[in-house]
């Protein structure tokens, strides 16, 4: 039996057309008509007003800081329990990162912690610059809560929706929440463009400018004139040929990955010590990946005897103010000081179970078989 991955790229079989327009036509090139229907398809799917397609979610981010103005001296909130790359682009603009708790429902920011930190923040007469907000393994932030904070402050939100295309929140499409939004179409995403990202906002002038930062900054001149530090952040046209196609099939993944998420669900609830991320009532998750908490078992074993019969695993993200790369940062914990905050605590306990839509039921069924029985040997030898 084949190892059965947590999540890779699963192709439509509609990609070759645009990628053969883009050769049959020689836009080989970071421009081209593969992009603009790319960036139309994002913005028809999630409602988006304005998008910029970009060489990753990463370098998307990256736009927006530098669009908020986010500069040295400035601190930037953002959710601990993340990926690095929600926080890298702070350290790109030699800003300053502080990392928000999660709550245990959503395991995204938690708005208490937030509220803390933005009173502290008041105290110091240092407020943010700008808030990321991360919609963790799909499922939707509690928005309204994090929304109305930033608001009373003034404080812009960025979506860091890389992970949750399709899912919503009382009916919006993440990433089209706060002022800006990014997705990511890194191979392992819902949908994929190898690699590549995607920039959207409610303004016409933000996405321009957006563009302008991404092709160099060039100015109108006959010449090339250059007022201002520009990137090459655009992504290609062969990509966005790829993304095309995935969108025809965006719907029917987030279904499959539901699909799945509620197999592991039914298999493991009231047999197993398990919690998995909740779903709540406001929000829909495209359940990227199905990740769940264990109880009287360290995720660290489990995944590891997963991985001897053939079933990959992934541990929760390791909290961002834990990664030796942040270690001076300053963290906020929803928790008091002498108590373990609730990202420390989602990460000693929980893992992402294989969640590739390419999964058969019957491999799913092994998976939970297996799951069941290592549970079970592991928890009597304790
Ligand atoms: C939460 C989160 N933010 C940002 C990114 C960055 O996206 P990319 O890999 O496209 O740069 C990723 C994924 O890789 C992610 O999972």
């Amino acid at each position: 039996m084949n190892k059965i991955p947590l999540a890779i790229p699963h192709m439509s079989g509609h990609e070759m057309s645009y990628i053969q327009q883009a050769f049959d036509t020689n836009w080989i090139a970071p421009v081209g008509p593969n992009i603009n229907l790319f960036e139309e398809k994002v913005r028809d799917y999630t409602g988006a007003s304005y998008s910029v397609a970009t060489s990753s979610g990463t370098a998307a981010l990256h736009l927006a800081l530098d669009l908020i103005g986010v500069e040295k001296e400035d601190t930037v909130f953002c959710s601990t329990f993340t990926f690095i790359a929600s926080a890298n682009p702070i350290i790109y603009q030699s800003a300053t990162p502080i990392f928000i708790d999660s709550e245990l429902e959503t395991w995204n920011m938690s708005p208490i912690a937030l509220e803390k930190a933005l009173l502290q923040a008041k105290q110091q007469r240092q407020l943010p610059k700008a808030i990321i907000v991360v919609h963790i393994y799909g499922q939707p932030a509690k928005m309204n809560e994090i929304l109305a904070l930033a608001q009373s402050y003034g404080i812009p939100v960025i979506e860091d929706a890389a992970e949750s295309l399709g899912s919503k929140y009382y009916g919006k499409d993440t990433g089209t929440l706060g002022e800006l939004g990014i997705y990511s179409f890194n191979g392992n995403k819902i949908i994929t463009t190898s690699g590549g990202g995607m920039l959207v906002s409610r303004t016409e002038t933000t996405i321009s400018s957006a563009k302008f930062l991404a092709e160099q900054a060039k100015e109108q001149a006959p010449y090339y004139q250059h007022e201002k530090t520009g990137y090459n952040y655009r992504l290609s046209n062969i990509s966005a040929g790829i993304g095309c196609g995935q969108m025809a099939v965006l719907d029917k993944r987030v279904a499959q990955k539901r699909d799945i998420y509620v197999r592991y669900y039914e298999a493991f609830f009231n047999k197993l010590p398990v919690t998995f991320q909740t779903e709540i009532e406001e929000t829909f998750s495209n359940r990227w990946l199905t990740a769940l908490q264990f109880k009287g078992i360290t995720p660290l074993v489990l995944k590891n005897e997963l991985d001897k019969y053939g079933i990959e695993a992934r541990l929760l993200w390791k909290p961002l103010h834990m990664q030796p790369v942040f270690k001076d940062a300053v963290f906020i914990s929803e928790n008091n000081d002498d108590q373990m905050s609730n990202a420390e605590y989602l990460f000693s306990t929980g893992l992402c179970l294989p969640s590739a839509t390419q999964m058969t039921e019957a491999e799913q069924n092994y998976v939970i078989e297996i799951c069941m029985m290592l549970f079970k040997q592991l928890t009597d030898n304790k």
